[in-house]
């Protein structure tokens, strides 16, 4: 029998211990990922305390695990601009033994919507280029790759490229 589908919604602060546990899941458990810290149930709390006001985190649960993934959402520039307003960037953090069943796709598709009824256009965001399946899963969300940095990441003693890649929120 398969998995029941997750339910996807708004995460509040109640939720920190189970984003803590899949994003240190996939920190500790050796994802190729920018965030390289594992983050306390405290500090999470404090993070989804502190959201903008046009950021927002959703988790996906199901019914036996809890939290299975999250997205985050957030301005990609506070900077004293309004230049970037229109622009977000995203995370997505999936429970190993959750990933390639649709979880991400589920987070993502209603991420977009809410994104556009707070007014962006566009996500913009970054990841490690050797991040094979976080590069598979933004493309096969409509991300095109806009640019790269030469060792933008430093890992340990050696640094990593970093893809840029960006979505627009009309195109479908
Ligand atoms: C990247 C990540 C969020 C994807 O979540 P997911 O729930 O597994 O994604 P989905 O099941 O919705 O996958 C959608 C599509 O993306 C592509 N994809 C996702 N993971 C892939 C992988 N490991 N290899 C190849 N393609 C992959 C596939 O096209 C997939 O569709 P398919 O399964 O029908 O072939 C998940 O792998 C993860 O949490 N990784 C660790 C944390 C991380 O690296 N986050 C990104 C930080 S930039």
């Amino acid at each position: 029998m398969s998995a029941p589908a997750p339910t996807i919604r708004r995460a509040t602060p109640e939720d920190a211990a189970g984003v803590a546990a899949v994003l240190n899941g996939a920190i500790l458990g050796g994802s190729p990922t920018l965030l390289d810290t594992p983050f306390s149930v405290e500090e999470e709390r404090a993070y989804i305390e502190g959201l903008p006001a046009r950021g927002f985190i959703l988790v996906a649960e199901t019914p036996d695990a809890g939290i299975v993934g999250f997205q985050v959402v957030v301005p990609w520039s506070e900077f004293a601009t309004t230049a970037h307003d229109h622009v977000a960037t995203m995370g997505t953090y999936v429970d190993a033994a959750r990933r390639r069943l649709g979880v991400g796709t589920a987070l993502a598709r209603r991420s977009f919507a809410a994104a556009l009824d707070l007014g962006y256009d566009k996500i913009f965001t970054d990841l490690r280029a050797d991040n094979l399946a976080s590069l598979a899963y933004h493309l096969s969300l409509g991300f095109t790759v806009v640019g790269s940095a030469r060792g933008q990441a430093r890992v340990g003693d050696r640094d990593v490229d970093v893809l840029f890649i960006e979505r627009f929120l009309r195109k479908g």
